[in-house]
């Protein structure tokens, strides 16, 4: 159940515990203060009480969960949860976070994770988009760690489940991905999932594609050909994937200088800065094209 709730609400387990708490003092505050409150009211114990009582304590809820939830760092939580109580009540069908609207994303990667945890941090307080699914192939990938922290459920995929059974097709249409997000995965994607989300998956890579694309060519191995070859300038490329490797429409490129000093290290550098400054970002400009409300 514990695992359900970190799922749903994208928290890791610490999270969780401060929020069950929050919801556990926020409601016997406010029982306490509905109930002192009408005691100075001097209303008389029975039903009518009673009812005044449910209303009081229903009004008070919110402003009772607000208030313990800022010592406990969980303030930005509620505030999105009560917004979404008070649109469903209003019937309003817009409302983010309702099936129809919630885009669910898949993040592929093989690696650090320093991409998927930067995607993962932009869009946590976005009540439209959950990081649904991490998506990974290697065992010892730092990726890992991070969909543990933020309560993320992970596939871990051989290349069986991904090509010739089928299993992890089948688990992004199980989880409703509309949205696969590649963030440094080192495999071909099979043309089951290539066909299967047309325009829905979009890939980054450390280069100015089509320059330094293709197979091999990955974090270091990148900058090292970009600096042997004297290149006065590299970038990102972030791209709609196709069944090649590092090909598809580009929807965004970011440049950078290289400089005669420049090592793989340092270039590798500025270009995580720049994945770290605009991925979320096209992602987030892609879905708003995708579903304009
Ligand atoms: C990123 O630099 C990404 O551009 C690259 O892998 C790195 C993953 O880093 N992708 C490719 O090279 C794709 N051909 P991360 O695991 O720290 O996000």
């Amino acid at each position: 159940m514990f695992k359900k709730l970190q799922g749903k609400w994208k928290v890791n387990g610490w999270n969780l515990l401060l929020i069950i708490s929050t919801f556990a003092l926020g409601g016997s505050l406010c029982g306490i203060v509905g109930r002192k409150l009408l005691m100075l009211s001097g209303i008389e114990k029975g039903v009518g009480w009673f009812i005044l009582y449910i209303i009081v304590v229903t009004l008070l809820w919110p402003v009772s969960v607000l208030l313990v939830s800022v010592p406990l760092g969980q303030f930005s939580f509620f505030k999105r949860y009560i917004s979404r109580i008070w649109h469903k009540m209003k019937g309003d069908k817009t409302v983010m976070g309702s099936n129809q609207e919630l885009t669910n994303i898949a993040i592929f990667a093989s690696g650090a994770g320093s991409n998927a945890k930067n995607i993962i941090t932009h869009f946590k307080n976005n009540p439209g988009i959950n990081i649904a699914l991490i998506v990974c192939n290697n065992p010892v990938a730092g990726v890992i760690g991070i969909a543990k922290e933020n309560g993320i459920e992970l596939l871990m995929i051989n290349k069986a489940s991904l090509s010739v059974q089928g299993e992890c097709l089948s688990v992004l249409t199980k989880k409703n991905i509309n949205l696969v997000v590649l963030a440094g995965f080192l495999w071909k994607l099979p043309p089951a999932i290539i066909e299967a989300y047309p325009k829905k998956i979009i890939n980054i890579h450390p280069a100015l594609l089509p320059a330094y694309g293709g197979k091999g060519m990955y974090g270091k191995h990148v900058h090292e050909a970009v600096i042997a070859n004297r290149e006065t300038e590299s970038g990102i490329s972030i791209h709609y994937a196709d069944e090649l490797y590092d090909h598809g429409e580009i929807i965004f490129q970011a440049r950078c200088p290289v400089t005669p000093t420049d090592t793989p290290e340092s270039l590798a550098g500025k270009i995580h800065q720049l994945e770290q400054d605009h991925y979320p970002a096209v992602i987030e400009s892609v879905l708003k094209k995708q579903n304009p409300r």
